[in-house]
């Protein structure tokens, strides 16, 4: 076999059993905790107050005696606290914005990129890209981890990478045409920002080379996944990963099932806890993702709280688990007169009505004492010029949906097409005007 077929196959890890991937689990388990301990002060602190040692833990289920990690540890030991290497042997920094505050900084060793690329390797794969195949990849490059995420990953996969980048939506769309990728890698907001662009230099956007696309970075939902699938005519699957655990490529869809992203668990601990005590829940239960890293050298994180809303589903293309489709952040989530909401159950709403386009922002106000939401949502294109009558009974449509669905009054406003800002990365979908308390 020559070596590009070779990319091709599956790792022997990825063939592996439950038991040989447990007892891989825990060694790689003990020797994290002992390397977080013994390195960065912040965790031996964490740990003695806890009354734990690394030496406590003697099976998987002992992790849950270790104490959590949050932003607000990073914040604190912005920008090297954390880092469990000297400096000397930091390969690479990037950083992630988050909504408030000082960015966080995650390092990592020579090491840690070649996991990073072998990872994200293992992710285009299990998505259906091969070494032969033109990668486009439209996330962002820089500080954040998605362009050269994908980037290393499509080079390690021996593909060839077209490292465009995020924004020039215009010359994006020509080198799609002219260069023929065979997949592409962007936010799923972006995406269908392209889409319009070929759309716009009246191309038909079923007619690119394109065959499948690889979207997350943001929440999306199974509806938004079959509107860019009937749209551009590939088969759109979900990456999923976070800067603090090493970026992109914590968790892919395998092509063969698109069920769920399969975590890669040799190398990430999932658990799934309740948000509000802690407690560990069982595999198929909803709560917060944490994440504990298994290889990682430079930033160890030990039962990381991603935030991240989803459960864990038994494994089917490989025997790791897969996680649900992300319904959104414990800190995303709206409470509308006391009722919680979460951007992806509107826009769930929104793609059922035919006349709207999927281009819509969440403001939320406050009337008095009482919350208000508007939800501004674009026409489609080829719905631009309805009547001011027929835009009410659209508007009337989705107003009923979300009281429906979601338990909530939503004010619809229909907007022109355009009216809503195209993201060239994450999508910001909500505006809260509410004052702080
Ligand atoms: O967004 C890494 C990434 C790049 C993942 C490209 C996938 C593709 P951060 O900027 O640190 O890292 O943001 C991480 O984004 O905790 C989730 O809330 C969200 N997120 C990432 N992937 C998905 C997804 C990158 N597939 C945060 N579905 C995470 C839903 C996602 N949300």
């Amino acid at each position: 076999m020559d070596a590009t077929r070779a990319n091709d196959q599956l790792e022997p890890i990825e063939k592996a059993g439950r038991d040989e991937l447990s007892a891989l689990q825990l060694a790689r388990l003990q020797a994290t905790l002992l390397h977080a301990y013994t390195t960065v002060p912040h965790y031996q602190r964490k740990f003695d107050q806890a009354g734990v040692h690394p030496r406590d833990c003697r099976s998987l289920a002992d992790l849950a005696k270790f104490p959590f990690t949050t932003k607000a540890d990073l914040r604190e030991n912005y920008p090297y606290g954390m880092f469990a290497v000297p400096m000397q042997q930091i390969v690479r920094i990037h950083a992630s914005s988050g909504t408030t505050g000082k960015p966080t900084v995650v390092g990592y060793s020579r090491q840690d990129i070649d996991t990073w690329a072998n990872v994200m390797a293992r992710s285009m794969r299990a998505g259906g890209i091969r070494s032969t195949d033109i990668v486009h990849v439209s996330f962002g490059y820089g500080l954040f981890t998605g362009g050269l995420g994908a980037h290393y990953g499509g080079e390690r996969l021996g593909a060839a990478v077209i490292p465009f980048g995020g924004g020039q939506t215009e010359r994006q769309v020509q080198l799609i045409v002219d260069f023929k990728p065979d997949a592409i890698m962007a936010t799923p907001s972006y995406m269908l920002a392209i889409a319009d662009e070929i759309e716009r230099q009246g191309t038909d956007p079923r007619s690119t080379s394109l065959r499948i696309g690889h979207f997350g970075a943001e929440p999306w939902t199974d509806s938004m996944r079959k509107q860019i699938e009937e749209r551009l005519n590939i088969q759109a699957l979900d990456l999923y990963g976070l800067s603090e655990i090493i970026g992109p490529g914590v968790a892919m869809e395998c092509i063969e099932t698109k069920d769920g992203p399969t975590i890669w668990e040799d190398h990430f601990l999932p658990e799934i806890i309740d948000p509000v005590s802690g407690a560990v829940q069982a595999d198929g239960e909803p709560g917060e993702l944490v994440f504990t890293t298994l290889t990682k050298e430079a930033l160890p994180m030990i039962r990381y709280r991603t935030r991240d809303l989803t459960r864990l589903l038994p494994g089917t293309a490989r025997s790791m688990r897969r996680m649900a489709r992300i319904t959104g952040r414990s800190d995303d989530m709206l409470i509308i007169r006391g009722v919680n909401v979460f951007p992806s159950q509107i826009e769930e709403r929104i793609l059922t009505v035919a006349e709207l386009a999927p281009h819509y922002v969440i403001e939320v106000s406050r009337e008095g004492a009482l919350d208000r939401m508007d939800v501004l949502v674009e026409l489609k294109p080829l719905h631009a010029k309805l009547s001011a009558t027929e835009r009410n009974v659209v508007k009337g449509k989705l107003e009923h949906a979300v009281k429906a669905y979601c338990g909530v009054t939503a004010q619809v406003r229909i907007v022109d097409v355009g009216a809503v800002e195209r993201s060239v990365g994450k999508a910001k979908r909500v505006i809260d005007k509410r004052p702080k308390i």
